[in-house]
């Protein structure tokens, strides 16, 4: 990489120890390695604050016994079908789903579908993973955003 540049950062030796802890145990090569990502996560934190588009992936454990929860299920990613980018659906057993639905969109759109689903009677959880387009990340020390 021609444009790496490197830092001396201070910081409480209690701290640098937990720094070095957390890389061992995040399995990191160094602390390099760790630090980009950190910074990286920061960024996607970012987005999703500042309301990017961003990438979502909404989990959903459900008893598909439950009258009519199918349908709303369907019904609600047919209304948000410009969101909905793909889904997979997994029979847990004779009575519990998993569904797995990666969403791309504004964050707000994204909470809100998530929200409307585990509403649900029959819907046991629901959990949105935070993630993003990518735009911000594949040159961390660029990073621009254009504020409005
Ligand atoms: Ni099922």
């Amino acid at each position: 990489m021609s444009d790496l540049v490197r830092l001396s950062i201070s910081l409480e030796s209690d701290l640098a120890a937990e720094l070095d802890r957390l890389v061992e145990r995040s399995r990191y090569e160094n602390r390099s390695e760790y630090v980009r990502d950190l910074i990286r996560a920061q960024l996607v934190d970012e987005e999703w604050q500042e309301g990017h588009e961003v990438l979502g992936t909404i989990t959903l454990i459900y008893d598909h016994h439950q009258n009519g929860l199918s349908d709303k299920l369907n019904t609600l990613q047919h209304e948000h079908h410009a969101s909905v980018l793909a889904s997979t659906h997994v029979h847990l057993d004779h009575h519990l789903c998993a569904e797995m639905i990666m969403l791309r969109g504004l964050p707000d759109i994204l909470r809100g579908l998530t929200d409307d689903m585990r509403k649900l009677k029959g819907v046991l959880h629901a959990a949105l993973a935070f993630s993003s387009t990518g735009h911000s990340l594949r040159k961390p020390g660029k990073h621009s955003h254009a504020h409005s």
